[in-house]
């Protein structure tokens, strides 16, 4: 391993595009990391949104890239994870967004990842579909189960119905569809938004109803299908919190939202901002998500990640990757990049 050499895809500034494709040494672990040999690499808006408009990331050169999944070929010092190991399979949330440390980014061939944003996950599930996991799912955990946030009971074995109603908005979103999962196997009953395409597939996922967001008609029907004690905005633009204030009439409730939201809201809708690298905080719930919820649900079936958009352009290939998806959105799908070398 001494002389092997690691690849990556360097952003050399602010707004600077493209990125430089260049090799540097292998990263040197420090405490808590563990060596990732990267076999794939899921894409979020946050990544085009960080390299076009400039905003987070101030140290340069940086490695942007927040999903990916491979093997463990080395565990760093002073590891609070025993549960880790060489060899092991396993995707990482990584913590690069707070750190803002190029060796923990996901755009290269080997990532030193906090132990705390990875989870093991089962040989039935592929190396390109777990990298699109971590981040949209810590998203959706800290808007439903964080106590400043809806606060609502995690999934477990004693589940049962709640009898209570949440309505996530925009649920053929990455997020959206971790969250319509995660709020009904809490007992929730959920009713949704999408287009008509996403029908079968997000009642598959735990979703009592889809109502399409482009009908002129979607506030009035949704109310019908209320009242709601909660509420997730998984698009939080082009008017969509205003929608579901609306909506929450005449009670109100809290919701979660994935943008700061400049919609006025009546007083009695809270809407917070939710940030998935809040949830790399350590806690229990951050435990609870990485080390057992996520290799758990998906060895039983119960999560189902992401259907992917697989692209084989490698490091080379991920600013045009980025691009497309800058340009062009996805509809139900995450973009993948596999093989990533
Ligand atoms: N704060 C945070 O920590 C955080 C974390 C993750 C994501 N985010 C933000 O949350 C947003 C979603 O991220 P993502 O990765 O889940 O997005 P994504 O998968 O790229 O979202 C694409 C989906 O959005 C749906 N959509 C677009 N406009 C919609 C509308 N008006 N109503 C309902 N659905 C709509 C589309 O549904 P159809 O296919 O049905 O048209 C499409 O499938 C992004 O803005 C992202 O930057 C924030």
């Amino acid at each position: 391993m001494s002389n092997q050499q690691n690849k990556g895809a360097y952003l050399t500034g602010a707004k600077v595009r493209p990125f430089e494709v260049s090799t540097h040494p292998l990263p040197q672990l420090k405490d808590n990391e563990v060596l990732i040999k990267n076999e794939a690499v899921a894409l979020n808006p946050v990544d085009w949104k960080v390299q076009r408009s400039g905003y987070i990331v101030n140290k340069f050169p940086n490695v942007l890239g927040y999903d990916l999944a491979g093997t463990i070929i080395e565990i760093g010092p002073n590891q609070s994870r025993n549960d880790l190991k060489v060899g092991d399979r396993v995707l990482a949330f990584t913590t690069q967004l707070v750190t803002q440390d190029p060796r923990q980014g996901a755009y290269q061939q080997f990532v030193a990842a906090l132990s705390i944003g990875v989870s093991k996950i089962p040989d039935e599930t592929s190396f390109e579909s777990a990298s699109t996991i971590g981040l949209a799912i810590s998203t959706a955990v800290h808007g439903l189960y964080y106590s400043n946030y809806l606060n609502i009971p995690r999934p477990s074995a004693d589940s049962k119905p709640l009898g209570q109603t949440i309505l996530i908005w925009g649920g053929a979103s990455s997020v959206g569809s971790y969250a319509i999962q995660l709020a009904s196997q809490s007992g929730l009953k959920v009713v949704t938004t999408a287009s008509k395409k996403h029908n079968e597939y997000l009642t598959s996922l735990g979703a009592s109803a889809v109502l399409d967001y482009s009908s002129p008609t979607v506030v009035e029907d949704l109310k019908k299908l209320g009242p709601y004690e909660y509420a997730f905005d998984a698009i939080a633009e082009h008017g969509t919190t205003k929608k579901i204030a609306e909506i929450l009439q005449p009670k109100g409730a809290k919701v979660a939202v994935t943008l700061d939201v400049s919609d006025e809201l009546p007083e009695n809708v809270k809407a917070s901002r939710v940030g998935a690298a809040y949830v790399l905080d350590g806690g229990e719930i951050n435990n609870w998500l990485f080390k057992e919820y996520i290799p758990n649900a998906l060895k039983n079936g119960k999560l189902i990640p992401n259907v992917v958009q697989l692209e084989s352009g490698g490091i080379e290939g991920i600013q045009a990757a980025l691009d497309s998806f800058a340009d062009k959105g996805v509809s139900g799908k995450k973009i993948v990049l596999r093989p990533f070398e």
